[in-house]
């Protein structure tokens, strides 16, 4: 691997929930490696993250992750010009794992360290997905605990025009999945369901909110649902969980790219963005990709493997924060609650 004198290379760090994670990205846009070890297939068995199990997962497997990502990228630590890190928001005792190891090793190094926004994070893997892409764009960021529509004016300058006001996007597909009997990660057991479900088989809501907001809320659509189920299941009736899944679906995808699509007009932006786990969604991608071109605007999106948490999208946006100056120091604590904006 040969380093041009310019190049920045990060090594990022994430942990802030059941994946452990960490990458080298040059420059912001291309990634030198990315490894992932994921605790999925543990906290399956309890129906949702474990908070304790979670960290106590991170600790083992961190040092290991660090280890193959400078082999992958066939880096040493000599190489790194920065530590990037998610320090926000996520589980409180998953962040300080990730963001111990960081400090330790921006200490040990004498390198500079940079905290990550996890959302900012999730937005910047549309720079890694296309070396070419920039703001200004309209981004709806969808993941497990949030779902936020922004306007991305600049990197790193969001206006946050709408965001949910009950459940995330992601948090309703779970909970959901679960209602129907298809266990934790509900998103892909959904997405899969649907395909062989009649999207039109039960009419569920569509909430809109006020005329002119961009944000979003679920809650009542997954009451719906639930509603949907018992009074079935008091008739008698079998539930087809592909239909509900395909119903339900429907519902949340048309507000989604509906509500993006009209930001994207009001805003007067060309390009629009996705990003965050729910971003691999396929009905999500496709009825976005249709409206995207029929109203001429220019649609981004990860690949599914970087709209789900990763440690390569925390190196893009601390490689930003890097070139505009911005340092951290060992004194950066976890913050499960950060705001998008907020350092
Ligand atoms: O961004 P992410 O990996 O973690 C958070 O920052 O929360 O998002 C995880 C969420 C989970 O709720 C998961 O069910 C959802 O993304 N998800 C999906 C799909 N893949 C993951 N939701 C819908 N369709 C998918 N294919
Ligand atoms: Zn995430």
């Amino acid at each position: 691997m040969t380093k041009d004198k310019n190049d920045v290379y990060i090594l990022a760090i994430e942990s802030s929930c059941d994946e452990t994670a960490a990458a080298v990205v040059k420059n912001g846009r291309y990634v030198l490696s990315n490894v992932i070890s994921s605790q999925i297939a543990l906290h399956t068995l309890y129906g949702g993250v474990v908070p304790e199990i979670a960290s106590r997962k991170h600790i083992e497997n961190i040092d290991g992750v660090i280890d193959k990502a400078l082999e992958d990228a066939g880096v040493t630590f000599d190489d790194i010009d920065a530590i990037g890190v998610t320090y926000g928001p996520g589980l409180v005792g998953a962040l300080l794992v990730g963001l111990a190891e960081a400090k330790a090793l921006a200490y040990a190094l004498n390198k500079p360290l940079v905290g990550v926004h996890h959302i900012e994070g999730h937005i910047c893997a549309n720079y890694i997905q296309n070396v070419e892409f920039e703001p200004p764009y309209v981004a709806l960021v969808v993941s497990g605990g949030h779902s936020h529509l922004l306007h991305v004016k600049d990197y790193g300058e969001y206006e946050i025009l709408g965001r949910t006001r009950d459940d995330a996007a992601g948090e309703a597909y779970d909970k959901v999945a679960r209602a129907i009997g298809m266990g934790y990660p509900g998103g892909p057991k959904i997405d899969k369901a649907a395909k062989n479900g009649n999207p039109h088989a039960v009419e569920f809501p569509r909430v809109f909110l006020e005329d002119d907001s961009y944000d979003f809320s679920f809650s009542g659509l997954k009451s719906a649902v639930l509603n949907h189920i018992n009074k079935e299941k008091m008739m008698g009736h079998e539930i087809n969980a592909d239909d509900i899944a395909a119903s339900f679906q429907k519902s949340v995808v048309e507000v989604l790219v509906g509500k993006t699509i009209k930001a994207a007009k009001e805003k007067g932006v060309s390009r629009v963005a996705m990003a965050g786990g729910v971003a691999s969604n396929s009905a999500l991608r496709d009825e976005m990709s249709a409206q995207c071109e029929k109203n001429g605007f220019f649609l981004n999106v990860p690949d599914p493997i970087l709209c789900t948490d990763n440690a390569a999208m925390i190196g893009s946006a601390a490689y930003y924060e890097y070139v505009k100056g911005v340092r951290d120091g060992l004194d950066l604590n976890a913050n499960p609650n950060l705001k998008l904006g907020e350092r």
